[in-house]
């Protein structure tokens, strides 16, 4: 396994791979890989000949009063889970080296996100869109894989690819939970053991939207009203978002329906979390 800093580097390899035939996933991260980015990898490898991960904490992303100058790193860590992974190419770029001097050009979209993450983190996707697009361009994967847990993300990116015409198959993967039900992410590693219990509210409130929706009975308003209560029960929890939302367009419904996907954020402490489930089973 190879790692390395520079465009050209990755570009490089990419011709070689090309050249022989072999098809090439990308698996995009911001680092400080965890059981969910393992499951992307695994899934990568199963399904092509080469895999690339890139590992690169996208400052455009972060709004300025948000967590990029804290956000854990550790490269030696990322590259022993790849090693382990078969991964053939990590690609580690540093700052410079995406956003040159003078970087102006960036790739936005409307509607999708406008909701959710959209509406608390203004510019974030415009920042996620543009760096998965250099990303693209610079690796030109037949098949991309991001998670589930960032459900907004994903659909934001499959569109883009539609809308974009860019050559590349977008691939879901399900959401990697801790034992007692806490999603993985790096993000968790900022959490205090009394923080770690208290962040067992989202995936006990999507437990019970899944429970409430299967019942029957409840409309969004209700459901979420329940919702609602149960977090706030959890002191050390404050909402950021809970909708009920359409599965492809983001926005908020009225009626639950297979395509009904309930979606969270929750600060607990200073740890804002996100989380999400289709709670009528259907495809995300
Ligand atoms: O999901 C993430 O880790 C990031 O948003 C991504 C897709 C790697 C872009 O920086």
């Amino acid at each position: 396994m190879k790692v390395v800093k520079t465009i050209q580097e990755v570009k490089d390899a990419v011709q070689v791979w090309r050249a022989e035939g072999q098809d090439i996933a990308l698996v995009p991260t911001m680092g400080f890989l965890h059981n969910g980015h393992k499951s992307l990898m695994d899934k990568a490898r199963k399904e092509n000949d080469k895999v690339v991960v890139s590992i690169f904490v996208n400052p455009i992303q972060f709004g300025p009063n948000e967590d990029f100058a804290t956000y854990p790193r550790d490269l030696e860590h990322d590259r022993a889970v790849c090693e382990a992974a078969g991964v053939d190419l990590v690609f580690a770029p540093e700052k410079e080296e995406m956003y040159k001097d003078g970087f102006c050009s960036f790739v936005g979209m409307n509607v999708l996100t406008e909701e959710l993450c959209g509406k608390s983190r203004p510019c974030h996707f415009q920042g996620v869109c543009t760096v998965v697009s250099k990303l693209f361009n610079i690796v030109t994967p037949d098949r991309a894989y991001f998670g589930q847990k960032d459900a907004q993300q994903l659909a934001i990116i499959k569109r883009m690819v539609l809308d974009l015409n860019m050559n590349v198959k977008v691939i879901g993967c399900p959401i990697i939970r801790e034992a007692d039900g806490l999603a993985m992410s790096s993000r968790n590693t900022y959490l205090s053991a009394e923080e770690r219990k208290a962040a067992l509210i989202l995936s006990q409130t999507l437990d019970l939207a899944e429970k409430m929706a299967k019942e029957g009975g409840y409309d969004a308003k209700s459901l979420l009203n329940a919702l609602k209560k149960n977090i706030e029960a959890e002191p050390l929890a404050r909402i950021d978002y809970v909708e009920a939302v359409n599965v492809l367009t983001m926005k908020p419904v009225e009626e639950l329906s297979e395509s009904t996907l309930v979606a969270m954020a929750v600060y607990i402490g200073k740890t804002r979390l996100i989380d999400n489930r289709m709670i009528l089973g259907g495809e995300q």
